[in-house]
């Protein structure tokens, strides 16, 4: 997600820090950042000029001070808000006031990140969706601690990157996922319960409902461990039922088998030996 971020940020004009915990994997997004680019321009939907120039606006680093020149800074890590405090905590202490610290988190409580902060005005959700490339929506999230300065500038950013904006109320899940995350929780249900293979699960949404992937598919480019994440929070908020994890998903998770960044989820993506 981090590294879809960066490359639409990057170009649509933005300066971008790609800052990961250490030298080799920031490194090693920027490597797969250049090789979509290269991508685009086989297509010729990019030149090359444009996707070089992309490319030069986006600096890796294992550094955080490097963030303190920063006008925002947008969080990406792990779904884990001990994880999350902690590092906003260390985002307060390094970037400039008028710095906004926002999160790209898909579930967790806004306001107990922006509290870790010395400014929760300035902090608020900036929610992309998988692929990050392609997916035109943006969800601003508005903790109540959030100015309107904040609001606003975050839905300038994602206009700026050729993204749609929608307000959310600072609430587990926000729209989409509040809305997705039940229906992807039942269709592993069905499969649990044997009503119908998972191949004509996915047929049947793609091909009834004209949905563009079906729910396994989804839930392996989201990510399992994300998924099961997103699912504990949306239960943890709500305590309901319709959110309470599938077992096989939980299992699924603990057995790795976490979807494509895996090589195994629902469906195997390690290539035919
Ligand atoms: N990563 C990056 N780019 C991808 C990609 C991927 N995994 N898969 C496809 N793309 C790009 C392709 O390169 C192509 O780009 P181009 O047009 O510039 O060449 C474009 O997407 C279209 O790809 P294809 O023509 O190969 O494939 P499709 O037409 O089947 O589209 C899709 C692929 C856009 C991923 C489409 O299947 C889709 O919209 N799926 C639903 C995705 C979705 O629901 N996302 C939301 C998930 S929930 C979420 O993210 C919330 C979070 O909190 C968990």
């Amino acid at each position: 997600m981090g590294s879809g971020i960066a490359q639409c940020t990057a170009l649509s004009g933005f300066e971008v820090v790609v800052r990961s915990r250490s030298q080799s994997t920031a490194d090693a997004l920027v490597a797969g950042i250049e090789k979509t680019l290269q991508k685009q321009v086989e297509k010729e939907k990019i030149t090359g000029e444009v996707a070089g120039t992309a490319l030069s606006r986006i600096t890796a680093t294992s550094d955080f001070s490097v963030l303190s020149d920063c006008d925002l800074v947008l969080e990406s890590v792990v779904e884990d808000i001990h994880t999350k405090k902690h590092l906003f905590l260390e985002l307060d202490r390094i970037c400039a006031d008028h710095t906004i610290i926002a999160t790209n988190t898909s579930t967790l409580p806004v306001i107990e990140m922006a509290m870790e902060t010395g400014r929760p005005d300035k902090v608020c959700g900036i929610h992309f969706f998988n692929p990050a490339t392609v997916m035109k929506l943006v969800e601003v999230v508005r903790p109540i601690t959030a100015s309107e300065d904040t609001i606003e500038s975050a839905k300038e950013f994602a206009t700026a990157c050729d993204k749609i904006p929608v307000e959310v109320r600072d609430q587990a899940g926000f729209v989409v996922n509040a809305l997705l995350f039940p229906y992807l929780n039942n269709a592993v249900r069905m499969l649990e319960q044997g009503i119908a293979s998972m191949e004509d699960i996915d047929t049947s949404m793609k091909e009834g409902c004209g949905f563009p992937m079906g729910p396994f598919t989804l839930l392996d480019l989201v990510g399992l461990d994300t998924s099961l994440a997103i699912l504990d929070a949306l239960y943890e908020e709500y305590r309901d039922p319709n959110y309470a994890a599938v077992p096989l998903l939980r299992r699924m998770v603990t057995a790795e088998r976490l979807g494509r960044k895996s090589g195994r989820g629902f469906y195997n993506y390690h290539s035919e030996k």
